[in-house]
């Protein structure tokens, strides 16, 4: 049995997958509008995933017997300037999205709910993976700067990212 805290959680867990899934279509916008079509490419298979991350957490609540309520997408930024300043903007994301799943898994220790704080765990793994990923493309946009000739370099090798789906069974 969930408890109404980590019922709560995951909700809100939810919710805020779906709104990266918003926010990485925004920038998939902005690099698509700017020409740099494999920016685009980049965040538009992340929002893939993003939405991948909410439907695993739907999924496991399904499975819990547990009711999901959906809320309220927020409009996300659409303040986009520069390739760097959208990867800062990414990176400043996933932080906070590494810190709230890092509060589900303390909240699920609290409950002693085993079964979630065990579930938790890829997501735990899936933020170092998601933060050293754009930590990587931020040193590359630093290293080369932004010049055309970079971008078009980097631009190019971002065209190459393919989504694969994500489940957890
Ligand atoms: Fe689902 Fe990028 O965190």
């Amino acid at each position: 049995m969930i408890s109404d805290k980590v019922r709560n959680i995951l909700n809100e867990q939810i919710n805020k997958e779906f709104y990266s899934a918003y926010l990485y279509l925004a920038m998939s916008a902005y690099f698509d509008e700017i020409g740099l079509y494999g920016f685009s490419n980049w965040t538009k298979v992340q929002a893939r995933e993003e939405v991948d991350h909410g439907m695993i957490l739907f999924d496991y609540m399904i499975d819990r017997n547990t009711k999901v309520e959906l809320m309220n997408i927020d409009t996300p930024d659409s303040d986009f300037t520069s390739p760097m300043q959208v990867f800062e903007k990414i990176l400043e994301h996933e932080i906070k999205v590494t810190e709230s799943i890092n509060r589900v898994a303390t909240l699920s220790d609290d409950e002693c709910d085993l079964a979630t704080r065990n579930f938790i765990n890829w997501y735990i793994a899936e933020q170092v993976e998601e933060e050293a990923s754009v930590r990587d493309v931020i040193s590359k946009l630093g290293m080369f700067g932004e010049e055309k000739a970079s971008l078009y370099l980097l631009d190019n090798e971002f065209k190459g990212r393919t989504y694969s789906a994500h489940s957890y069974k």
